[in-house]
Order: C-alpha cells, then sequence, then structure tokens
C-alpha cells in the first residue's frame, strides 16, 4: 500500500474550519494572538501540501460574521493576519494556486470586513487570477446564514426560487460541491459553515489544533474521498 494517496481521478474540494489557534497558544502559555500568528503560517505549510497532493480546491474558514465580536485586539490581530496571508502572492504564484474570497459582499450594508484588508483580497485575486492550479479560497466575514439570504433574495428577483436558483446565487457559484469537511481542535460542530455546500460530503474531526494540522492529517482527511 502507497503511504500518500494515489493520483486523483478528479479534483476534490476539502473544506476546513481553522479551530483551536487559541488552545493551542494556552497550552504552550501564550498569548491567544501567537496561537492565530501560528495558525496562518500553518495554512501557508498546508496549501504547499495540498497542491502536492493534487488537490483541486482548498476553502478555508478565516473569520465568521460571529467572530466579531472577540476582543477588539485579538480581532485586529486577526485582520492583520488577513492581510499577510493575501499578501503572499509570490508564494501562490510559485506553486501555480489562484485565491479567492468568499464572504458578505463589500458593498452590502451588513459588511464588516476594512477597507485595508478589502484592498489586500483584491490585489491577491487580481495577481494570482492568470494561475491554473488549486483555488484557495478564504472565508473572510463569512456565514452560512448570510449567504444563503443573500443568495434566496436575488433569486426571488430573477424568478421562481428553486435550487438551481440558490446555486447561482450563492457568493461563488463556481465553487464545486465539498467532498471533505475538515474541523480541527475536537470541537463537533459546524459553526454556521458552508451549509449549503456540504450537504452531502464526509467529515473529518480531528482532536489537533488548526496549528498542528499537517501532511499526516491532510492525508486522512483525503483518505475519505480518494
Ligand atoms: C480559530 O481558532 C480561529 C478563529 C476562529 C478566527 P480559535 O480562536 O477559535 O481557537 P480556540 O477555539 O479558542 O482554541
Ligand atoms: C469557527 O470557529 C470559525 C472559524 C474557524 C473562523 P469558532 O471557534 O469561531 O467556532 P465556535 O464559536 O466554537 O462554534
Ligand atoms: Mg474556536
Amino acid at each position: 500500500m502507497p503511504s500518500q494517496p494515489v493520483a486523483p481521478s478528479r479534483m476534490v474540494h476539502v473544506a476546513c474550519i481553522m479551530d483551536g489557534n487559541g488552545r493551542w497558544a494556552n497550552r504552550r502559555n501564550l498569548p491567544r494572538t501567537e496561537g492565530h500568528t501560528e495558525g496562518e503560517e500553518n495554512l501557508a505549510r498546508l496549501v504547499r501540501v495540498a497542491v502536492k497532493r493534487n488537490v483541486g480546491w482548498l476553502t478555508v474558514f478565516g473569520f465568521s460574521t460571529e467572530n466579531w465580536v472577540r476582543p477588539r485586539g485579538e480581532v485586529r490581530h486577526i485582520l492583520g493576519l488577513h492581510k499577510k496571508l493575501f499578501g503572499r502572492v509570490a508564494e501562490l504564484n510559485e506553486l501555480n494556486v489562484r485565491i479567492q474570497w468568499m464572504g458578505r459582499p463589500f458593498d452590502s450594508p451588513e459588511a464588516r470586513t476594512p477597507k485595508y484588508v478589502q484592498r489586500a483580497i483584491r490585489k491577491a485575486i487580481r495577481d494570482t487570477a492568470g494561475n491554473t492550479g488549486m483555488v484557495l479560497t478564504v472565508a473572510f466575514d463569512y456565514g452560512s446564514h448570510a449567504e444563503l439570504v443573500h443568495a434566496a433574495q436575488r433569486a426571488a428577483q430573477q424568478g421562481p426560487v428553486d435550487e438551481a436558483a440558490i446555486e447561482r446565487n450563492l457568493y461563488l457559484p463556481e465553487l464545486p460541491r465539498v467532498d471533505v469537511l475538515v474541523r480541527t481542535s475536537g470541537e463537533l460542530r459546524i459553526s454556521n459553515f458552508m451549509l449549503w455546500q456540504s450537504a452531502g460530503s464526509e467529515v473529518y474531526f480531528t482532536e489537533k489544533p488548526w496549528p498542528e494540522f499537517d501532511a499526516a492529517e491532510l492525508d486522512a482527511a483525503l483518505l475519505l474521498v480518494r
């Protein structure tokens, strides 16, 4: 038996709820912010592994519509990390990865993404638009309920609201269905992440906190779908 998954027959979509940064830091007597910093570094490492494993679509939950109530300093730190993440254009280009974002549209009244993060997001999307390899989608200021309300409202303006109409009006209609949904750090919850897109997906729960979600973990998740 090969120790790694064999070449895929089709492009797999892995979606990760990146949880447990705070606990990772607590266990080391570090501030929670250090956990988020390490979580962002780990995402950069995991992108590399996912490309090697021929993953087609990697979607990650970076910040939810519910996360804005966290302490202001923690939120500010996480915002800075998203600016850093979307600034990794050279790495993404080297890996032929195209980056995308999904969340409450910047021009909607409820949107909370600050301007400087919006700029980083727009620039990264533009500067990686020509890449043809893995698609990395970062969910930021994202909540599935907000997405489905948005989709339903738009669908209703277009005609009869059926499943196809909802799908056409999701934030990123071109995202394929999720094949495997991952959640780290031992929580057995979905927390308002891609409820529509993961209706039929496998789920992989692990005790490991996000900063420790490594190649072996990704392989274990991929085994569920390959
Ligand atoms: C995930 O780690 C990152 C975000 C939700 C932004 P947490 O910050 O939720 O870490 P725990 O769950 O407190 O350990
Ligand atoms: C889910 O993690 C959101 C992200 C990973 C961005 P949370 O830590 O916010 O989820 P709950 O509150 O424990 O459900
Ligand atoms: Mg958490």
